[in-house]
């Protein structure tokens, strides 16, 4: 069984005081549930505050927004998988959306992210999906698949194993506009079909595919009832305490 994992990225939102009264909220709103991962993704600099705050709460984790693949150097504006972990990081977002679109990433980019990630003993989420116009030109599974083998190449099973991917249909990023159940059930089968060909069938049964795109308290349960939907990636319905407490107690039922 592949446990839940619901991950609150919060993008460019939150100061460190705002991120304080988030997570103090957060806490009481969800109490000891630990039958879902939970995962807090805030900027850089609040990053240190989330983690102090979230020291007695082992059931929270703290993730990244990104990092770059070096371990140091002349990268202006950039942070290493090290400095991440020192401030008690578990996760990071490599090759989300925005950073392909707005920073142009590329998945071999994304892929040396990705390795470093799991060399420094980081959870890489990998964001992956289609735009409309690739949806409407019929190109769902060809995009979807050349984004996994760009960016996962030359992984072990054992690091496909732990790398989550986060299915992201570009169209329904913060459109209000949601995959129907169905349109998302089709695509992480189909991402699960390559993760078998990229390690075996054993490996990609244990890995967590999460949905993103319009998550919302009312939307997450019957997306989280799919077959091969195994969590999510939420943006905006994240950024209040409430909201985002409401759609990890709807995920674990
Ligand atoms: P959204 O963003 O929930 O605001 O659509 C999701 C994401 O970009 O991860």
């Amino acid at each position: 069984m592949r446990k839940k994992i619901i991950a609150a990225n919060w993008k460019m939102n939150k100061t460190v005081g705002e991120a304080d009264s988030f997570v103090k909220a957060f806490l009481v709103e969800i109490g000891q549930e630990n039958s879902v991962d939970v995962v807090l993704i805030p900027p850089f600099t609040a990053i240190p505050k989330v983690s102090e705050l979230l020291s007695n709460a082992s059931h929270v984790k703290v993730g990244a927004q990104n990092m770059h693949h070096e371990k140091s150097g002349a990268f202006t504006g950039e942070v290493s998988a090290e400095m991440l972990r020192e401030l008690y990081v578990r996760f990071v977002v490599l090759g989300h959306s925005e950073r392909r679109a707005l920073f142009g990433e590329t998945d071999a980019f994304i892929n040396r992210k990705v390795k470093a990630a799991l060399e420094a003993s980081l959870c890489p989420i990998l964001c992956i999906g289609e735009t409309l116009e690739q949806r409407d030109a019929g190109q769902v599974e060809k995009v979807l698949e050349t984004q996994l083998r760009g960016s996962l190449a030359d992984l072990s099973p054992a690091q496909i194993a732990e790398t989550v991917i986060a299915y992201e249909p570009v169209w329904a990023i913060g459109t209000g506009r949601t995959a129907s159940p169905e349109q998302a059930q089709e695509a992480h089968a189909f991402v699960r079909k390559v993760l078998a060909q990229l390690s075996d069938a054993e490996t990609a049964a244990r890995v967590r595919i999460q949905y993103g795109g319009s998550v919302k308290p009312d939307n997450t349960a019957t997306l989280m009832g799919q077959p091969d939907i195994d969590g999510a990636l939420v943006g905006g319905a994240s950024l209040d305490p409430r909201s985002f407490a409401q759609i990890v107690k709807a995920a674990k039922a």
